[in-house]
């Protein structure tokens, strides 16, 4: 089979060196791809938003499967433009990527389902949401309901903290029409905790739970980054609260979803807060997160080719699903300024001295003269894998130390609450 893989990130990376061991692969592609997937695909020079040439590539390439990796082109319509052409593609339609590009919405599908969720309010006019501010507490958090790429939420400590944050983005447009609308929402303590499920629009199967970590420095220090390590599994997600998710969560939003016509399937992705009351859900994403992908699917024991196939044909029920028992840590190496501005285009070494047991995925990365070199803010991602998560964290680091580039830094601190 020949299988074209969407994206460019450690997330893409993983996807494909999963795919690449089915025994029904015959050509794998990747578009645009990065350093790292080129040794196990063919990178095509179209970008991933380039929905148009994209679905041409892949008629005129006879592709039995596309695979959409980020969310915009989804949200653009990707899916709906293969399936208009009855290619094979795996990822929801635009109108189901809604749950993700619209956290309004999101919330109100929430609401109609009775799924757990804060308490919140959405606003087109900025004077309108600076009166509700007025009788809220504190601290509170708003939000971008568009695509913002990590940039569209802030947590307010005080009111003057959350009428900039109504300013920054509605009238300043700081993550642009994404701001048109905002949701301000009730503040949730707790832990996180991020549940992803293949769905074929009727069947779910859970993956294995993950968590990741989204400031850039330790302790949760420094601004938010697209996401700089994550680990799975998480000791306080038990089964009890694994089931407590699919049940109130998982389940009732894809057969919403179905009833009201906008059959979801792919990847859905429910990010958690276990508060004392309970979880509830701070975000839905239309697709696999980055980089829980990274920790989540190599503890997939089984063929994700087949798991892809039978979501497209609807009939993810009759798919055996298993996971390993093993542990899994990822550390992400990033840029030197990420997630300010950075230089690109340093060597990187050490990537031959890594462990035959340890797993390296690129994203950040081009190859220039028999070199890889940077090329991006989060450069690759680390991960190791063991028995528990002292010793996938203790393999994640030591692997990690021997990877440098000029400016290169990542967290310490990841999986470190578990051991
Ligand atoms: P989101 O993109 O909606 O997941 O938000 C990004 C991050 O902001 C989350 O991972 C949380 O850490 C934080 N966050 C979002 N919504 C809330 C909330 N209602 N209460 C507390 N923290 C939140
Ligand atoms: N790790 C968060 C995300 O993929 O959106």
């Amino acid at each position: 089979m020949r299988v074209l893989v969407v994206g460019s990130g450690a997330r893409e990376h993983a996807i494909i060196w999963k795919l690449s061991q089915s025994p029904r692969i015959t050509q794998l592609y990747c578009a645009p791809g990065n350093g790292g997937t080129r040794a196990i695909a063919e990178n095509l020079a179209i970008s991933a938003t380039d929905v148009a040439d994209l679905v041409e590539w892949a008629q005129a390439h006879s592709i039995d499967l596309t695979v959409i990796g980020p969310e915009d082109p989804l949200a653009a319509g990707i899916a709906d433009r293969f399936r208009e052409l009855s290619l094979p593609v795996f990822g929801p339609s635009k109108e189901g990527a809604r749950i993700e590009s619209s956290k309004a919405w999101a919330k109100e599908l929430m609401q109609r389902y009775h799924v757990p969720t804060a308490a919140s309010a959405t606003f087109t006019e900025p004077s309108e949401a600076e009166e509700y501010l007025r009788h809220q507490s504190l601290p509170i958090v708003v939000k971008a309901d568009g695509l913002a790429a990590g940039k569209g939420v802030i947590v307010a400590h005080t009111r003057e903290e959350a009428l900039a944050a109504v300013a920054h983005i509605m009238k300043d447009r700081a993550v642009g029409e994404a701001g048109s609308r905002i949701i301000i929402e009730e503040c949730l303590t707790g832990v996180e905790v991020s549940v992803l499920a293949f769905t074929d629009g009727k069947s779910i199967r859970p993956m294995v739970p993950a968590c990741d970590y989204k400031r850039v420095f330790d302790n949760d220090n420094g601004p938010n980054t697209g996401g700089m390590g994550a680990y799975s599994p998480p000791r306080f997600a038990t089964k009890e609260l694994l089931a407590q998710i699919e049940e109130t969560v998982l389940q009732p939003i894809v057969d919403g979803m179905a009833a009201e016509d906008v059959p979801y399937s792919g990847v859905l992705y429910a990010g958690m807060m276990v508060t004392e009351s309970g979880p509830k859900v701070l975000e839905f994403n239309c697709r696999f997160g980055d980089p829980e992908t990274q920790v989540i699917l190599p503890r997939l024991k089984s063929d994700l080719l087949d798991v892809m196939l039978r979501i497209v044909e609807g009939k993810l029920g009759e798919a055996d699903v298993q996971w390993s028992e093993e542990a899994s840590c990822g550390v992400v190496l990033a840029s030197g300024g990420y997630p300010g501005p950075f230089a690109k285009g340093y060597p990187i070494s050490g990537l031959e001295t890594i462990d035959s047991d340890a797993l390296v995925f690129q994203a950040g990365t081009a190859r220039q003269g028999g070199a890889t070199i940077t090329s991006g803010g989060r450069v690759l991602t680390v991960v190791g894998l063991d028995k528990d998560l002292a010793g996938a964290r203790a393999k994640a680091y030591a692997n990690a130390t021997r990877i440098s580039f000029d400016g290169c830094h990542y967290r310490k601190d990841v999986a470190l609450r578990e051991v």
